[in-house]
C-alpha cells in the first residue's frame, strides 16, 4: 500500500489519462472506419460511371457514340449506343454478357474485350446496362 500512501490515495491522474487515451483511440478507430467506409461506399451506379470512363470510353467514346480514340483501329467499330436500331437489336442480357464475357460470347467481335472481374458484381453490370440503355446518366454528361 506504499503506492497509495505516497500519493495520499488521491491520484486520479493515471486512471483519468488512460480513460482519455482510450477515448482518443476509439475516436481514431471511428474516424478510420468512417474513412474506410466512405472509400468503399460508392454505389453500383457510381462504380459503373467510373468503369465507363476508365475502361469503356477509350473505344465507345465519352457518350457512347462509338467514337473513342481507339475506335478508328477497330473493325468492326463499336456500335453507336444512341442508335435506336442498335438498341432494338440487343437484349439487356446480351449487353450484360458482352460486358462480362466479351463480344464473342454473343457472337460479336473480340474487339469487345471481356471484363470477367465484373462477373461477381451483377449490380454494377446492371448499372452499366442502364447507362448504355440511356436510362442512367453518362459519366461525362452534364
Ligand atoms: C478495345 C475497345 C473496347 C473497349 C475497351 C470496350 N469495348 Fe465494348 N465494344 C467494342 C467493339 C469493337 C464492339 C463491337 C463488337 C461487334 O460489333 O462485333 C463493342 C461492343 C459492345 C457492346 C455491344 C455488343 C454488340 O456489339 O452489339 C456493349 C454492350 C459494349 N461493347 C459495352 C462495353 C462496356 C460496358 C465496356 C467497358 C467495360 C466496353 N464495351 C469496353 C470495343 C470495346
Amino acid at each position: 500500500m506504499r503506492f497509495l500512501d505516497d500519493r495520499g490515495g488521491r491520484d486520479y491522474g493515471q486512471p483519468r489519462l488512460s480513460f482519455l487515451s482510450k477515448g482518443f483511440g476509439a475516436a481514431l478507430i471511428a474516424a478510420s472506419i468512417a474513412l474506410a467506409t466512405s472509400a468503399f461506399a460508392a454505389s453500383p451506379a457510381d462504380d459503373a460511371k467510373q468503369i465507363m470512363s476508365d475502361r469503356c470510353a477509350a473505344c465507345h467514346g465519352n457518350t457512347g457514340s462509338g467514337d473513342g480514340p481507339s475506335a478508328e483501329y477497330l473493325n468492326p467499330k463499336p456500335p453507336n449506343f444512341h442508335d435506336k436500331k442498335w438498341q432494338a437489336s440487343i437484349t439487356d442480357e446480351e449487353i450484360a454478357k458482352a460486358i462480362v464475357h466479351g463480344g464473342p460470347s454473343i457472337g460479336k467481335s473480340v474487339g469487345m474485350a471481356p471484363n470477367e472481374d465484373l462477373e461477381n458484381q451483377p449490380k454494377v453490370v446492371k448499372a452499366l446496362v442502364q447507362i448504355i440503355r440511356g436510362k442512367a446518366k453518362w459519366p461525362e454528361s452534364p
